[in-house]
């Protein structure tokens, strides 16, 4: 298989506003981030991902851009980015962007303009649409709850906004605004960056006609049914000559509704588009009729399947990203694992060996190196995320679920789990900022702050260290082929991964239960590669402790 340096890094994702405060205002910031290079160097990643930094009025933290050229003020200024950029450079590491583009704000000029006249030359920049009987144009849903159409005084049209009503989508049917998209990302590919991670890419082209969806029973909205859209290939494509095939970049598309089939297109080998896509799969196994709001628990056959399906497809002809968190989904050792201080080391040291022993690039989310966990908000008060408040608005109103009830499901599922601040060290308000923080900290912090782990080495961020270091230096994780054993036991995920003579055999507990498993006879007498348990010799009936992971190596 062709090498690349995108094939071989590993990728830590930055929420730049819960990251570190560097000024004391309660929200993190670029310096903040440039003063951390050296603990995610220690760490070993490659390259950072950092959402949205640019101009935003912040109805969705920063994935509602006003000036995409511009730094939000709360975050620092344009000189504060350059500095972070060569720095990070400095360090021997990369950095990608955040390329929110299937929509803008709403106080973005172009939407400012666009809103004015039917005749305005930037009517045409978003997607206006007459009512139908008074209402909108069509049932579709947005993501945030409600319709996907916002009715707008001016000129007595509909627009619309498949997530927030302040993130109008933009009309990529437009030529225009392709061009405009492109000449923004050549400009910042000017200034050295390393590449994008591009936002709900797979929702650019919408259906011709916009048509009516199907409501599913206990929805009040229809899904738009805009994922891989007619031309999303051919926009990628265009994008890729005029852009992306110009520098030397890492791409990444955030590809909801995507298929192990259209996967193929978007980050196929030969180039013509992306590098590697999100799939949304393997997170979507906990959702009921009610999408995500729930409490089901992932069942650990189906996580293989769709996991090792996509190892298995995708070999050879495109390219994996690997993740089980990031600052959309629960913390994953909450929600895969169990976060229960009894086993919350062993079990997130568990879970990030099943993940960074496959193939793909993986991304470890800040915080998730530390064993960081989802969070007890105790009332709406707490949360600040959009989704959650506006669902909880309207399944408590639509009496779907009590406030209490729905408290829960947010505990369980919300985004801002996530989007507590990085815990750095033993003093207030872990050491993230000296003012007060923007959102709650977790208060389960007590010796999972980076300052404790850095110094222990039996830490999470320890194990982390060694996994990511192991990656650099054997091949078979990187390229070596995958196949799943064991498809049908409930709570071994156990997998091998071959590079001509070299074999790994990957065996992960995913339950609290000591569990017995026979090693292949190809792995008896192997050596142990990396555990979370200490392990010397294997022998031929292992009894798995909980949520024990092990790697076996047998060369040649
Ligand atoms: C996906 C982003 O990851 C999420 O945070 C955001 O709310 C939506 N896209 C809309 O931009």
């Amino acid at each position: 298989m062709e090498q690349a340096w995108w094939k071989e890094a590993v990728v830590y994702q930055i929420y730049p506003k819960s990251f570190l405060d560097s000024n004391g205002d309660g929200i993190g910031d670029l310096q903040g981030i440039t003063s951390k290079l050296d603990y995610l160097k220690e760490l070993g990643v490659d390259v950072i991902w950092l959402s949205p930094v640019y101009q935003s009025p912040n109805d969705d933290n920063g994935y509602d851009i006003s000036d995409y050229c511009a730094i939000l003020e709360e975050f620092g200024t344009m000189d504060d980015f350059d500095e972070l950029l060569a720095a990070v450079h400095a360090h021997g590491m990369k950095l990608i962007m955040d390329l929110v583009v299937n929509h803008t704000s709403d106080e973005h000029a172009w939407f400012a303009e666009s809103r004015k006249s039917k005749d305005n030359p930037y009517r045409d920049y978003y997607i206006w649409r007459e009512g139908k009987e008074s209402g909108p144009p069509n049932n579709w849903g947005s993501f945030f709850s409600g319709s996907a159409w916002q009715y707008d005084e001016p000129t007595g049209m509909y627009y619309l906004h498949l997530f927030s009503k302040k993130q109008p989508d933009l009309n990529w049917d437009n030529p225009n605004v392709r061009e405009e998209v492109y000449s923004m990302m050549d400009w910042w590919c000017r200034k050295g960056i390393d590449g994008f991670r591009m936002d709900v890419i797979s929702l650019i082209s919408k259906r011709p006609g916009l048509p009516d969806g199907i409501v599913p029973s206990g929805a009040f909205y229809a899904d738009c049914g805009c994922a891989n859209g007619p031309h999303v290939h051919e926009y990628l494509q265009e994008m890729n000559r005029r852009v992306l095939s110009r520098y030397d970049l890492m791409t990444v598309g955030e590809c909801a509704g995507v298929t192990i089939e259209e996967a193929k297109k978007y980050a196929s080998l030969d180039g013509k588009e992306l590098n590697m896509v999100f799939q949304f799969e393997h997170v979507g196994l906990d959702d009921d009729q009610y999408g995500k709001w729930t409490d089901r628990r992932v069942d650990l056959r189906a996580l293989k399947r769709v996991l090792s399906s996509w190892q298995t497809e995708l070999s050879k002809t495109a390219w994996n990203s690997l993740y089980f968190g990031n600052h959309d989904q629960p913390r994953s050792l909450s929600r895969f694992g169990n976060d229960d201080p009894k086993y919350r080391t062993v079990c997130a040291k568990m879970l990030a060996t099943c993940l960074h022993m496959m193939q793909g690039t993986p991304y470890v989310y800040q915080g998730e190196e530390l064993g960081m966990t989802n969070c007890p908000f105790g009332s709406i008060e707490d949360v600040r995320d959009i989704e959650s408040r506006n669902a909880y608005r309207e399944f408590t109103q639509k009496g779907i679920c009590s406030e209490e009830e729905m408290m829960r499901l947010i505990r369980l599922r919300g985004r801002d789990n996530a989007r507590t601040p990085m815990q750095w060290n033993a003093k207030e308000h872990a050491g993230f900022t000296e003012g007060t923080p923007w959102i709650m900290l977790n208060p389960n912090d007590e010796g999972f702050h980076a300052e404790a782990q850095r110094r222990d080495p039996d830490s999470v961020f320890s194990y982390y260290k060694r996994l990511i270091a192991l990656r650099k230096k054997r091949d078979v994780i990187v390229y070596g082929s995958y196949e799943l054993l064991e498809a049908d036991h409930e709570t071994l995920y156990v997998y091998t991964r071959s590079l001509g003579e070299e074999r790994l055999l990957v065996i992960c507990n995913f339950s609290e239960q000591k569990t017995a498993y026979t090693v292949p006879e190809a792995f008896r007498g192997g050596s142990v590669l990396i555990g979370n348990y200490k392990r010397e010799q294997v022998p031929e009936e292992v009894c798995l402790k909980a949520y024990e992971a092990l790697v076996i190596r047998r060369a040649g």
